[in-house]
């Protein structure tokens, strides 16, 4: 029997409450118009939010780590983002090299260290490995400062060896492909199988904390070397990420850059601060938003209250933007789970560390990464009220996941897949009053399903049927 889980998301955007017309509200799911794949949902724990993590009570932990990872009682994440450290020591919340001393120019042996913890990312990474989780971002922001133009880890600067950032040390290149490999033995000794491989972050700002400053065709002049490395290493399965610039323009403008070493690539990367996603990126590779948050916001747990950048409907609505108008395969939220009063986080530990709140922006990344699995096919969806903006996925087990985010406005809303037969339907909303309650919905002669939904509430279809 084939079962449809169809998502579909819908979004009015009109200034005064008012009720849908029925007829203009039929949603189509068209399964022979296929996008991208899903590689998953996820977040990070780098820059020691991981130890934070750590340092809760055995019961709290596992408390934020369901919250994660948890695919019933949770988010059910599926990528875990890792930071790379760069800096000499882990005072403030610096993430330690493995080779935080300069082992005596890039073609002395190296002096790798490991310390089997890594700020606790080992330990968030080997419980994200028991519920299942199978790719792994390892990311680094910077290399070493004695490997780069500026002698720091902070403050930009270059790789030594790329164009136009020459060293009297010499070309560093190599030892940076070799010192990243190393990072991943470690890992995989640790029974982490790193899947995805970053060395940039924000390589289009300079700022305090470790950061290193790459064009696009600088990054190839990385990427060449680093690729021939890995597959030495008998990495051949890991893939190479670039380049997390600050926003969709400025990694836009990077791509072409990178045309040399296409072959190469396997992920574009990019977060969402300047410029958020809002069409697809020229490129033949899987688009991730491997980072975004309201930064500053004081701490907000509300689904909706005014359309603020903390809240969860916003958030849904940010997700929605990058799968369905830019076509991300992914979507990372910047940390999952840290102390202190902003929306940096998903999940809150109290001042006096004794509770683990999740916000709602944790459950509406929850409403789309519980039924929109690796490997999910986005499908075709158009049609609804006007204003409403939709989307389906089909997942690897055959089911299909659509969701409808509404707008100020309210009605009825109705889905029809296009040359199936739907036999059994559920409908499941959330809202201000609802999580993911179950809902009265309706299968009509004409072969849509119907369910109302009301101002601002995300609601999931789940049908099931076949051809
Ligand atoms: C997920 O949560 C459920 C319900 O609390 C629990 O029974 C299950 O053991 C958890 N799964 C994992 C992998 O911890
Ligand atoms: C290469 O990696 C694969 C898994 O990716 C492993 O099965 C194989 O044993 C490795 N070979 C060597 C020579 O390390
Ligand atoms: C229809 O779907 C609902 C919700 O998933 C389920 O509880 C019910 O058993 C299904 N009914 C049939 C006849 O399959
Ligand atoms: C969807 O969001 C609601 C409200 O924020 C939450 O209570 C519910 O658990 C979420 N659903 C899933 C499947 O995570």
């Amino acid at each position: 029997m084939a079962i449809l889980f169809l998502l579909v998301a819908a979004f009015v955007a009109t200034a005064e409450a008012r009720t849908w017309p029925r007829q203009a509200n039929i949603i189509t799911v068209d399964l022979t118009k296929t996008y991208q794949t899903m590689d998953g949902f996820g977040t990070s724990e780098t820059f020691q939010r991981a130890n934070q993590m750590h340092a809760l009570s055995e019961s709290n932990q596992r408390y934020a780590l369901d919250l994660l990872f948890n695919t019933t009682s949770g988010a059910g994440f599926t990528i875990l983002r890792n930071g790379i450290g760069s800096s000499p020591d882990s005072s403030s919340d610096h993430m330690v090299s493995i080779q935080p001393k300069n082992p005596g120019g890039p073609k002395a042996a190296p002096k790798y260290v490991w310390d089997g913890n890594d700020n606790s990312q080992v330990w968030v990474s080997k419980e994200a490995v028991k519920y299942g989780v199978q790719t792994f971002y390892a990311n680094a922001w910077s290399a070493p400062g004695y490997m780069k133009t500026n002698g720091n880890d902070a403050n930009g600067g270059s790789l030594c060896g790329v164009g136009g950032a020459s060293c009297s040390s010499g070309d560093w290149r190599q030892a940076y492909a070799d010192y990243l490999v190393q990072y991943i033995r470690y890992y995989q000794a640790e029974g982490v199988g790193i899947t995805h491989l970053g060395f940039l972050n924000e390589p289009d700002l300079t700022t305090s904390y470790a950061s290193m400053r790459s064009s696009g065709s600088q990054a190839a002049d990385f990427i060449k070397i680093l690729r021939p490395t890995l597959d030495a290493a008998n990495m051949t399965n890991v893939k190479i990420n670039c380049c997390d610039a600050e926003g969709w323009n400025s990694q836009s403008g990077m791509l072409s850059g990178l045309n040399t070493v296409d072959s190469m690539l396997g992920v574009i990367t990019s977060h969402a601060y300047t410029s958020q996603p809002g069409s697809p990126l020229n490129t033949k590779h899987p688009v991730w938003q491997t980072e975004a948050a309201d930064l500053q916001g004081t701490w907000q747990g509300s689904w909706y209250s005014s359309g603020g950048a903390g809240e969860g409907l916003t958030w849904a609505t940010n997700i929605y933007n990058a799968v369905v108008k830019a076509n991300c395969a992914a979507y990372l939220y910047w940390i999952g789970v840290q102390d202190g009063a902003t929306n940096s986080k998903l999940i809150r530990i109290s001042d006096d560390k004794k509770t683990v709140t999740p916000s709602k922006r944790l459950w509406a990344m929850a409403n789309w990464s519980r039924f929109v699995r690796p490997g999910a096919v986005r499908v075709g969806a158009s049609g609804g009220a006007s204003g409403t903006r939709v989307s389906a996925f089909r997942g690897v087990d055959g089911r299909i996941s659509v969701q409808v985010i509404g707008g100020s406005g309210s009605g009825t809303a109705s889905v029809k897949v296009g040359g199936w037969t739907v036999k059994n339907a559920s409908a499941w909303i959330t809202d201000g009053s609802h999580d993911l309650s179950e809902q009265p919905v309706t299968l009509n002669a004409d072969g849509t399903v119907s369910t109302s939904v009301p101002s601002r509430a995300m609601v999931t279809f789940v049908l099931e049927g076949g051809e």
